[in-house]
């Protein structure tokens, strides 16, 4: 079904596409990742592309880019065609990306990082003054708020992620592509992109804009392309679009469903946390009893981030305690925390999470036999166990056992959990569990958590997601510049009140 293409500016209609695909197809090794798409982009306009986990949206704008070489089909930008398409060509051409891992270089400067490979010169040598000039210039023609002398190590993920758009514009692009650039950010920072957004396509910057979040592509989009298995299953102008019937395109006949409410009751405390000081947390403390979900809410970089450090003994706390049925953690130790039951899921699946030389299978034995025996590897068990784990976390791949690496953004995130979550869990941190899934992976991860607090596991959440703490949790804390701002029973607490305190607003 093709519904033809609508956009709120008229005015589009009567120019040229900024760009344009005509039947672009690629198969990785014999597996179809792309079926004859076609694509148009208009000056001026946000086009959403959504879909489920492997849907072949990622694949799509890398083939823009040139990272990635089409089988078949047209690339056509600002009415020039393109056979084979490289990185250097496309920018050329005026493509930019910011993909859906993120690239800034961490040990350098918000400078360096927005002119790299293009630093100003003088006789020979960097001209640190005019590269400064430029880089103030370029973030305050953006409205962004960020020093110039800053390492990017130090930038909030919301700030890195403007910066990251700013090195893109700077660089000259018609064509703008973001792949998930809020997946893992909280409401103000989402918002802080959307600003941006708007600004750009007001100064006719043509925008593929890839996310999960569809009630912010709603809001934000001219048009959505929706992706299914490949295909492209339909265009539609925003307007005339409502969420369920958007899910329903990208699901087809798979079925996205919540669960129902639970009663729930706890038994004694599993988890205890008391007094912890680490990066900006202050004074830290929580209790999880068994069978209850705790979260701890707050913006992305505000805190609850060092709870996956502190917890996993990768890091040390400058004070306090850990404690799992009452027996204390040796700080820093990451093997006092795995025998203790203690399992810890980071949000930063790629750096933290999974080893990219290694299979889906390989790393979920990884996992499994570090915690048991590891010098012996029996492939035939390691795959029929991998098999299973990958069926009930539902890991969609288009081989059987692939390098963990060309999974599809959600799937990885999937081998993640199931890597972790398979293990006999007595207390488990979840950092940012849902981190760039679809909507049908959420539900299902959402019930697979719901089920280890089932089960009798202490379960803290650490989240900037609002509704996901809503969702799943038993009580909620808030955390803003490394202090708890609240401490509720989750049904003592509203959505808006969450939204509001995370955001910086006072205790409701
Ligand atoms: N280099 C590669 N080698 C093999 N398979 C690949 C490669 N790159 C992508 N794929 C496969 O192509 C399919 C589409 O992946 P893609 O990354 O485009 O999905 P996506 O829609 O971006 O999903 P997500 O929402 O999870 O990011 C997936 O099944 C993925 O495993
Ligand atoms: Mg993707």
């Amino acid at each position: 079904m093709t519904v033809p293409g609508g956009t709120r500016h008229a005015a589009g209609e009567l120019v040229k596409p900024a760009l344009e695909l005509r039947g672009v197809r690629k198969a990785f090794g014999g597996a179809q990742a792309l079926i004859d798409v076609d694509f148009t982009l208009r000056p001026g306009e946000v086009h959403a592309v959504v879909g489920m986990n492997g849907a072949g949206k990622s694949t799509l704008v890398e083939m823009v880019c040139g990272a990635v070489v089409p089988d078949g089909g047209d690339i056509v930008i600002a009415g020039r065609r393109h056979g084979a398409l490289t990185p250097r060509k496309a920018h050329a051409a005026g493509v930019s990306i910011v993909h859906q891992r993120r690239s800034l270089v961490l040990g350098l400067s918000v400078t360096e990082n927005l002119l790299l490979g293009r630093l100003p010169t003088r006789g020979g040598r960097v001209d640190w003054r005019r590269a400064r000039e430029e880089a103030v210039r370029a973030l305050a023609d953006l409205g962004i708020d960020v020093a110039p002398g800053t390492a990017a190590a130090r930038l909030g993920p919301g700030e890195r992620t403007l910066v990251e758009i700013a090195r893109e514009v700077h660089a000259g692009g018609r064509v703008l592509i973001l792949d998930e650039p809020t997946a893992s950010l909280g409401g103000a920072d989402a918002l802080r992109i959307h600003r941006l957004v708007r600004t750009l396509r007001e100064r006719g910057t043509a925008i593929i804009y890839i996310s999960h979040h569809l009630d912010e592509v709603l809001d934000l989009a001219d048009r959505v392309t929706v992706m299914r298995d490949g295909r492209r299953v339909v265009t539609v102008p925003a307007g005339e679009v409502d969420l369920p019937a958007l899910v329903r395109a990208m699901a087809g006949e798979r079925l996205v469903q919540d669960r129902p409410d639970r009663a729930r009751t706890f038994g004694e405390p599993v988890l205890e946390l008391d007094g912890l000081d680490a990066g900006r947390l202050r004074g830290f403390g929580v209790t999880v009893r068994a069978g209850e979900i705790v979260a701890v809410l707050g913006p992305a970089g505000d805190g609850q981030s060092e709870l996956f450090g502190v917890l996993s003994g990768l890091r040390r706390p400058r004070a306090g305690r850990v404690r799992v049925n009452g027996r204390r953690l040796r700080p820093g130790s990451v093997r006092s925390a795995l025998s203790a039951g203690l399992r810890c899921v980071t949000g930063d699946r790629l750096a933290l999470g999974l080893v990219p030389g290694l299979s889906v299978d390989e790393n979920l034995d990884l996992v499994r036999r570090g915690l048991a025996r590891p010098w012996l590897v029996r492939w035939g068990r390691l795959h029929r166990e991998g098999r299973r784990a990958r069926d009930r976390y539902g890991v969609v791949t288009l081989h059987s056992d692939p390098a963990v690496t060309t999974l599809s953004g959600g799937n990885q995130q999937k081998v993640l959990l199931a890597a972790w979550l398979d293990t006999g869990v007595t207390a488990c941190l979840l950092e940012e569990p849902t981190n760039g899934v679809d909507v049908a992976a959420k539900a299902d991860i959402h019930r697979l958590v719901d089920g280890l607090a089932d089960g009798g596991a202490a379960v803290l959440l650490a989240s900037s997601d609002v509704d996901e703490a809503v969702r799943l949790a038993d009580r909620v804390l808030v955390v803003r510049a490394g202090r708890v701002v609240a401490d509720r029973p989750m049904d003592q607490v509203t959505r808006d009140d969450l939204v509001s305190l995370t955001a910086g607003g006072t205790t409701p």
